[in-house]
């Protein structure tokens, strides 16, 4: 039987020795002396977290405060200017679901975020992991607060041998008989940060780890083979050509449709993406120009893979729906994949 109580001592004086400094968290001397994180900068952290590190969410979590300090700055800002500030961290849908929370933040609840789990829950948007960190870490609620580094360290923790996904209710049932209403906002952010910074994917510093002596997973020998996954489906891959029209030193953008992938963003005119290469005979450009193939570039989401054949072409007449740009401001605001299709139009022709 696990001793939770030791346990439980044993993360939460690790975390008081070892706790990151985070720009949205009110560290463990000063939560002691009283003080309460900002329910905007943990909320709004904790939607950019959800897709990325630490390291990359940053930058924009310190941009984005600088430049909205209050939630009610946020949700009184137009929709294109925080779709091209979030451009770069991904998940599009995400960000139209960070204003529309903001705004009923600001509107139906006098800019005060509700304090319980429940309250938070009926928020647009906010889901049940965003739901308890904030109830956990803001209001010191014994939320559950489950994610993918959570769900690691509960698999290690406790030599969880059946695979994920399936093993996700196993996992949150595991990491909620570990709650208690002791400290559960430090509770919370101490298993993230093992999660982060010990108990790593790859290469765990079990001999750092507070929890080394009732982990299972460190008793087999192994405990990098935990959490054991269920062989990954391959990613499909899809093809298209992306034109980078230019006109007198502006660049031809287009607003992609408000729904769907990358839905809302800016992006460079291109042909449907889907399963064949296409052929130079079968592309029909967005406008008359000398085009000429400049490269391809590759990109990563959720559910396929994309290869980019990026044509250039210098044209008269006009683009579609075309927001002309110019050359040097036509980064801003292009998610990712845009940006790598741009810079190798422009490259390569240098
Ligand atoms: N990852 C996601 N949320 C986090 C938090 N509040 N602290 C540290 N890492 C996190």
């Amino acid at each position: 039987m696990t001793d939770v109580p030791a346990l439980r001592r044993a993360l939460l004086v690790w975390y008081d020795e070892n706790a990151r400094a985070l720009p949205w968290r009110v560290g463990p001397p000063e939560h002691a002396a009283g003080v309460r994180a900002d329910p905007y900068r943990v909320w709004l952290s904790e939607v950019m977290l959800q897709q990325t590190t630490v390291p990359h969410a940053t930058p924009y979590f310190l941009d984005f405060t600088r430049r909205w300090p209050t939630v009610g700055a946020l949700a009184a800002e137009k929709d294109e200017v925080v779709m091209a500030a979030w451009a770069g961290l991904g998940y599009y849908a995400r960000a139209r679901n960070l204003l529309a929370c903001a705004r009923a933040v600001a509107r139906g609840h006098g800019g005060a975020f509700p304090d319980t789990e429940e309250g938070l829950l009926s928020l647009p948007g906010v889901g049940a992991y965003t739901a308890a960190a904030v109830a956990a870490i803001v209001f010191d609620r014994p939320a559950n607060v489950v994610d993918g580094n959570v769900e690691r360290v509960m698999s290690r923790l406790f030599a969880v041998e059946t695979p994920l996904p399936d093993s996700k209710p196993e996992l949150k049932r595991l990491a909620a008989g570990l709650v208690a209403d002791d400290r559960p906002g430090d509770w919370a952010q101490a298993l993230m940060d093992l999660g982060a910074t010990v108990c790593r994917p790859r290469e765990p510093l079990c001999d750092r780890c507070p929890l080394a002596k009732p982990c299972k997973a460190r008793a087999t020998g192994a405990p990098e083979t935990y959490p054991r996954k269920t062989a990954k489906a391959v990613r499909p891959r899809r093809h298209g050509v992306a034109f980078l029209v230019t006109r007198d030193g502006e660049v031809a953008l287009v607003r992609r449709p408000g729904k769907g992938l990358l839905g809302g963003m800016l992006a460079l005119p291109t042909t449907d993406w889907r399963g064949a290469p296409w052929t130079p005979a079968e592309v029909a450009p967005p406008a008359a120009a000398d085009w000429r193939p400049m490269g391809e570039i590759e990109h990563v989401f959720t559910h396929f893979a994309l290869t980019l054949t990026v044509w250039r072409g210098e044209t008269a007449g006009d683009v579609e729906g075309a927001v002309w740009t110019r050359l040097s401001d036509a980064g801003e605001g292009l998610p990712s994949v845009f940006l790598k299709a741009l810079r190798a139009g422009l490259t390569r022709l240098a």
